[in-house]
C-alpha cells in the first residue's frame, strides 16, 4: 500500500502504463494556473515573424531551433501551425495562437512552482518507486479551439532518455478534456513494447536527430480515450504510446504536464533538454518567492 495510491491503483498503473486520478487538483488551483498561463502568454509572446511553430511531430518548424533548445531553462512560447494563414499572417491575436509554453515554468514562475510541488505529488512519485524524483520539464498546452493541433503517437522516453528508463508524465486536465476537444488517447499495456526511437542532439548540438530502432509504427488500434474533468491527474509511464487529437470544437482544452525523471538514473548528455544554470529540483518545497 502506498502513501497516496492504493494497491489497486498501483497494480492498474503497472498493468496499463497509465492511471487516471479524477479530482486530484482542486478546480481553484487549476483556474489559478490557467490565469497565470494566459498572462505569461500575453507578456511573453514573441512577434510572429520570430515565432517557432511547434508541429505535431514534435519538431520546431519556421525559425527557431535555437529558441526551442534554449527553452529547457526558460519560458518560451510556441505557436500552432494552423494559427497562420496562407500568407504567413496570424489569423487571431498572438497569445491566442499559441500551442504551448515550455519548458521551465515550474522553476521560473512562482504560481507554476506551487502547483508543481505538493506533498501529494511527492507521495505519488514515491509510490511509483521514484527514489529521487526531479522535475525535468513543464509544458502548458493550450489546445486552442479549432486550431489546436493533434500530437502524434509517441512515448516520452524517446525525448527524455535516462538509463534505465525513469521518466513519468504527470498530465493535469486544466479544462475538461473530451474526445471532441482533443483528449489524450493511450494504448493499455503498450509500455511493454520496446521503445522504437530516440530523439537526441546531433554532433553540432544545435539540432536534433531521430534514431529509429524499429520502423514498425505503434499499433493504431486499441488506443482508449482518457476523457478527464478539470483537476484530473493522468500518470503516464515513459514507454507508454499516447497521442491527442486535434481540437475541432469551440472549447479550449488547456492541460499542464510535468515530466519527472529519477535522479539515481543516468541522464544522457545528448538529450535535447540540458540544464546549465538552473538546477533540477524535486516535488517538495516550492521556492519561497511569492507571485506578483
Ligand atoms: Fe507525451
Amino acid at each position: 500500500m502506498g502513501e497516496w495510491l492504493s494497491a489497486t491503483q498501483h497494480a492498474q498503473f503497472r498493468q496499463d502504463g497509465f492511471l487516471v486520478l479524477p479530482d486530484f487538483a482542486e478546480p481553484e488551483r487549476c483556474l489559478e494556473l490557467r490565469h497565470r498561463a494566459l498572462r505569461l502568454a500575453l507578456e511573453r509572446v514573441p512577434s510572429p515573424e520570430r515565432a517557432t511553430v511547434f508541429t505535431a511531430d514534435g519538431k520546431p518548424a519556421h525559425a527557431g531551433a535555437d529558441y526551442f533548445l534554449r527553452s529547457g531553462e526558460a519560458i518560451h512560447c510556441f505557436f500552432e501551425r494552423d494559427a497562420f494563414d496562407a500568407d504567413g499572417r496570424l489569423r487571431d491575436e498572438a497569445h491566442l495562437s499559441l500551442n504551448k509554453l515550455g519548458h521551465a515554468m515550474h522553476d521560473l514562475d512562482p504560481v507554476f512552482d506551487r502547483f508543481s510541488r505538493t506533498p501529494a505529488l511527492a507521495a505519488v512519485a514515491r509510490d511509483l518507486g521514484m527514489r529521487e524524483p526531479l522535475l525535468l520539464q513543464s509544458m502548458y498546452i493550450f489546445k486552442q479551439p479549432r486550431i489546436g493541433g493533434e500530437v502524434a503517437c509517441h512515448v516520452d522516453h524517446s525525448y527524455l532518455w535516462t538509463e534505465p528508463l525513469s521518466v513519468v508524465g504527470f498530465w493535469f486536465a486544466i479544462d475538461d478534456a473530451t474526445t471532441a476537444n482533443g483528449c489524450l488517447w493511450a494504448l493499455p499495456g503498450g509500455h511493454r513494447i520496446p521503445v522504437k526511437s530516440r530523439s537526441r542532439l546531433d554532433g553540432s548540438r544545435t539540432a536534433t536527430v531521430m534514431d529509429v530502432f524499429d520502423e514498425e509504427p505503434y499499433p493504431s488500434e486499441g488506443l482508449v480515450p482518457l476523457e478527464a474533468r478539470r483537476g484530473t491527474l493522468v500518470l503516464l509511464h515513459g514507454a507508454l504510446p499516447h497521442l491527442s487529437g486535434p481540437n475541432l470544437s469551440d472549447r479550449p482544452r488547456h492541460a499542464y504536464t510535468i515530466h519527472a525523471i529519477d535522479g539515481v538514473t543516468r541522464y544522457l548528455p545528448d538529450n535535447w533538454l540540458q540544464r546549465s544554470t538552473l538546477p533540477l529540483r524535486g516535488f517538495v518545497t516550492p521556492a519561497p518567492a511569492s507571485a506578483d
